[in-house]
């Protein structure tokens, strides 16, 4: 197996050195689609924020200085995920203004109408049981609160293709793989208002955002 191959399979849960480096790599590589995602939401300075399936932690790090006066929460079901998100943003912790956390996206140990913002970036797809998992999320934004979903790999998009080829490799794609259309319909379906939906093809980009009625 390449070693192109065995980070891939890394992708949906990170472990061993494999995963760190994976890790790693991954907090370079979906900057700019995160950067470009979250021009979809406006953050305020004193934001709760969640950042589900928070891998390497920059995606926390970002958002802690984005909400300067409020307070930023990681979560991932990796413990190497969690490890490398605490490391990344020990200086934020220590201040206590980020707190990473070990658990699934199905039951995420916060009470309801907790979060300004929950997000999302490319993980998704590996989720259990996607509707059920968004409305456990939407039970935890405020009335106003938004989720927001950004991602690389979908239907239709300018990565297709290699996503098609990468399905048939076993154990390395176990995901669902969404149009735009059908991303719409999935915060609809999971009770969201406002969706709007962001592409951008020349990147091979997408973002989709959700909000909870007021
Ligand atoms: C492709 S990585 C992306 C990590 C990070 N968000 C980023 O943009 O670099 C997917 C992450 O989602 C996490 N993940 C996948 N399924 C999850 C679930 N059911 N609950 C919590 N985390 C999950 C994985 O452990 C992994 O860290």
């Amino acid at each position: 197996m390449s070693l192109g191959t065995a980070l891939l399979m890394q992708c949906s849960k990170p472990s061993g050195w494999l995963g760190r480096v994976n890790l790693w790599s991954m907090n370079r590589r979906h900057s700019k689609v995160t950067a470009w995602g979250l021009k979809h939401v406006s953050i305020q300075n004193r934001d709760t924020i969640l950042d589900v399936g928070c891998g390497g932690g920059r995606t926390v790090a970002r958002l802690a200085a984005m909400a300067p006066e409020g307070k930023t929460y990681g979560i991932d079901y990796s413990e190497e995920s969690v490890a490398a998100s605490r490391r990344a943003n020990r200086k934020w912790i220590a201040a206590g203004r980020v707190e990473v956390l070990l658990g699934s996206v199905s039951h995420l140990p916060f009470p309801d109408r907790m979060f300004d913002l929950v997000t999302a970036v490319e993980t998704h797809y590996y989720w259990p049981d996607l509707n059920a998992d968004m409305q456990e999320i939407l039970h935890l934004l405020k009335p106003g609160g938004k989720l927001i979903i950004i991602a690389e790999a979908y239907k239709g998009g300018k990565y297709d293709r290699l996503l098609q080829r990468l399905e048939k490799l076993p154990g390395i794609m176990n995901y669902a793989h969404m149009s735009v259309s059908e991303h719409r319909e999935l915060f609809s379906k999971a009770g969201y208002s406002d969706v709007q939906l962001f592409e951008e093809y020349d990147k091979g980009w997408i973002c989709a955002v959700g909000g909870k009625r007021g």
